[in-house]
């Protein structure tokens, strides 16, 4: 879907930001971009739509050389979200978001339901916030209406620079919530650039970890916890709590024992092991029920069931 081949970039100022660099971006993927900062990542998100050029190698979109295109057909099919929001100061809300679909020559009828429903998704009522400026909104607020303005017309491509950078953790965690079932039902590509290492474990189906303009490491988030090609990426991932984050990347239904329900507390089925650890530790609880979203039974997590090898692998193969 997107390809770097051997890339480089130096800005004016002499600056070496993206150092040969190859990587290649299927479609479907939710590719996430960490590094410390000034390693290059919002560079490349730039020069995927242009708006950064590139002094040596290619990049193919759709298996063309992205300067085939016209700039604007190029923008058209990638949508692009940023922390700073960009929203139009002066135009409503609804104006806003539409900006890319009037481009494109939708009817006013079919713009206006797009709006609203992508005003939903975000959990922005559409009979308050239609007509709002952006100077009406939080800064969350806003950020999601930016990132709705970049899903607007169903690009194939989206590209997003830390979207969710300024939000409270509560928001913050729906959000991502919503970028992966937004990612798992349209099977759009994402390309999404953060700081946060836990954001970029809980979202992509692969990261790419970048250091000077160069890629240390590309792998799904198991692969960079498990199997850190350097010492720079266990210090990036976190020496000290890499067992929790690999918690974080299983669902608490994966152990749970198929046994009738307890009396006391559940937890909703797709709760991460991370999740239902801090729960049980703040409860002081060895077990707790796991509940579908319809509410049905979905059996009995045990807390020795997380610090115990699985029954069919030797203890002594974690040792
Ligand atoms: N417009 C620019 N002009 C000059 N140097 C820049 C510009 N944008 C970024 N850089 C430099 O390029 C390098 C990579 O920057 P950037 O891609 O923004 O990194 P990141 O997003 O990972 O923080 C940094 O050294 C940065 O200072
Ligand atoms: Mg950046």
């Amino acid at each position: 879907m997107i390809e770097f081949q051997n890339i480089s970039k130096t800005y004016a100022t002499g600056v070496l930001a993206i150092d040969g660099l190859s990587l290649k971006i299927e479609r479907g993927e939710f590719v996430v971009l960490i590094g410390a900062s000034g390693s290059g990542k919002s560079t490349m998100l730039k020069m995927i739509n242009r708006m950064e050029s590139h002094d040596a190698g290619k990049i193919l979109f759709d298996g063309r050389e992205i300067y085939s295109f016209k700039v604007r057909e190029l923008r058209l099919r990638m949508g692009y979200a940023i922390q700073s929001v960009g929203l139009f100061p002066h135009w409503t809300v609804a104006r806003n978001i539409s900006v890319v679909p009037r481009m494109l020559g939708w009817p006013a009828q079919q713009i206006s339901e797009r709006v609203s429903a992508l005003l939903q998704l975000f959990d922005l009522d559409p009979a308050i916030y239609r007509t709002r400026f952006p100077h009406q909104l939080s800064g969350g607020q806003q950020q999601r209406v930016g990132v709705a303005r970049a899903l607007a017309a169903d690009p194939a491509v989206l590209l997003m620079d830390e979207p969710f950078g300024a939000l409270d953790p509560l928001i913050r965690a729906s959000l991502q919530l919503e970028m992966k079932r937004v990612h798992r039902s349209s099977g759009k590509t994402i390309v999404m650039v953060t700081h946060d290492v836990d954001e970029a474990l809980r979202l992509a189906t692969r990261i790419v970890l970048l250091d000077q303009g160069r890629v240390v490491q590309t792998g799904t988030p198991l692969e960079l916890l498990t199997q850190p090609a350097s010492s720079l990426v266990v210090d990036f991932v976190g020496r000290s709590d890499i067992g929790i984050k690999l918690l974080s990347l299983q669902s608490a239904q994966n152990l749970a024992r198929a046994e009738a329900p307890l009396a006391g507390a559940s937890l909703p089925a797709e709760t991460t092991l991370r999740e239902a650890v801090s729960f049980l530790a703040m409860h002081r609880l060895a077990a707790v029920n796991l509940v579908s979203d319809s509410g049905v039974h979905g059996g009995v997590l045990h807390v020795a069931d997380i610090f115990s090898p699985p029954a069919d692998q030797p203890a002594d193969r974690h040792g």
